[in-house]
């Protein structure tokens, strides 16, 4: 519990009264996400202009042009409520990816749709299970519902099934597996969830994030029906997309899940009618259709990611494979030394060091002129703080 002091102004005259604010345990133990300041102001703050980032996995090419003309045209609609039912939108998705229009959940950003899967199915004292390091709002939301957090770590940067598996108690609701696995970029093989996913008590809902579903290689992919349906006796399973990534809408905030009728009417019961906004609707749709800009992203990724691990060997540091947009770095130093000296050059990247990896950090692949700056600044600070 906190006391806070509220100061009040009664008969003109300051008093200070004591108000006492009941903080609930589990929200005064929560850290807030670190609010990133904006570029501009880091930049009047470090005295550098032209800063890229290449810290948040987003989409350097994006938003499609398509998606552009959709927003200027969704502008004049701004005085009326969208459509709470998303159902363009949500039919659209539906078509491209072979599922029932019941069968969506869409969310402001895929968060919302964890969000909701938390407040929907966790009671007070339920357990989640995650893996650490993985995407960190699944604690966070499962912390504000009163839950408990069983956090497994990862073997080897990659999800421990074995381990996941052990860790399900009578108590367990939920587990979310980021598949790709974010800071890491590794995949289950479909061998290996096929069988955990088998083992699974049908009491427990098993969440896929596939944020970067569209960046893993094709031999990976699997087909959204086969997962989520027929599942009688076995565990239900929640994949959940986003077009933050691959379509370059992050500052939109569109994402959905794929899941059973069953599950989706739960989940519509506890989100706000108009949880996505017009302009995310139109601009979600519009680049849903603009398959051009879509692959364009995909190839140019793969090629950047391809070129920056290998320039990366070559300066001595070692680079993790990934199957998204993002790769681990050992750079063999600090790598909160290395942040900060990247900072001072306008290159903004992630240190791996608060996920548990001192030495590591992640980068997102950017244009081909951010990539070369990205190496160059890299190589200037590597020398400088003599690591490789
Ligand atoms: C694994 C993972 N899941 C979900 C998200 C959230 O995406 P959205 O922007 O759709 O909320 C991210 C964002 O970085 C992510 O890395």
């Amino acid at each position: 519990m906190t006391l806070g002091v509220l100061r009040l102004s009664i008969n003109k005259s300051e008093h200070e009264v004591p108000l006492k604010l009941d903080i609930p345990d589990n929200i005064a133990a929560i850290t807030p996400y670190p609010p990133g300041k904006p570029i501009d102001e880091l930049e009047r703050e470090y005295g550098i202009s032209g800063s890229i980032k290449l810290a948040s996995n987003e989409n350097p090419w994006g938003p499609s042009p398509a998606v552009r003309a959709a927003l200027r045209e969704e502008i004049v609609n701004l005085n009326r409520y969208p459509d709470g039912s998303c159902y363009y939108l949500t039919k659209a998705i539906a078509e491209k990816t072979g599922v029932d229009p019941a069968e969506l959940v869409l969310g402001n950003g895929s968060n919302e749709v964890i969000e909701f899967l938390v407040k929907a199915f966790v009671r007070e004292g339920d357990e989640v299970v995650t893996s650490h390091p993985s995407f960190l709002m699944y604690q966070k939301f499962v912390q504000v519902r009163g839950g408990t957090n069983r956090v497994v770590p990862l073997s080897g940067l990659r999800h421990d099934l074995d381990v996941i598996y052990k860790t399900i108690s009578k108590k367990t609701r939920l587990i979310f597996i980021d598949n790709p696995n974010n800071p890491t970029g590794t995949i289950i093989e479909a061998a290996d969830l096929n069988v955990f996913l088998k083992r699974v008590p049908e009491s427990v809902i098993v969440v896929l994030d596939e944020a970067y579903v569209d960046y893993i290689d094709k031999d990976f992919q699997v087909d959204p029906c086969s997962l989520i349906r027929n599942r009688s006796g076995c565990c239900p399973i929640v994949l959940l997309r986003t077009f933050s990534k691959a379509y370059g809408l992050s500052g939109l905030r569109v994402g959905y899940g794929i899941m059973t009728k069953e599950v989706a009417s739960c989940l519509h019961k506890v989100r706000q009618p108009f949880n996505i906004n017009r302009m995310a609707q139109a601009g979600a749709l519009a680049a849903l259709a603009d398959e051009d800009f879509y692959m364009q992203t995909l190839s140019y990724t793969r090629s950047g990611l391809d070129f920056l691990s290998g320039e990366v060997g070559k300066i001595g540091c070692i680079s993790y494979p990934s199957q998204t947009n993002y790769f681990l770095i050992d750079v063999k130093g600090d790598a909160d030394l290395l942040y900060q000296k990247m900072l001072h050059k306008g290159v903004i990247i992630r240190s791996m060091s608060s996920y548990g990896f001192p030495t590591f950090i992640r980068v997102t692949v950017g244009t081909k002129e951010e990539n070369s700056r990205f190496l160059d600044a890299l190589k200037n600070c590597l020398d400088g703080l003599g690591y490789v």
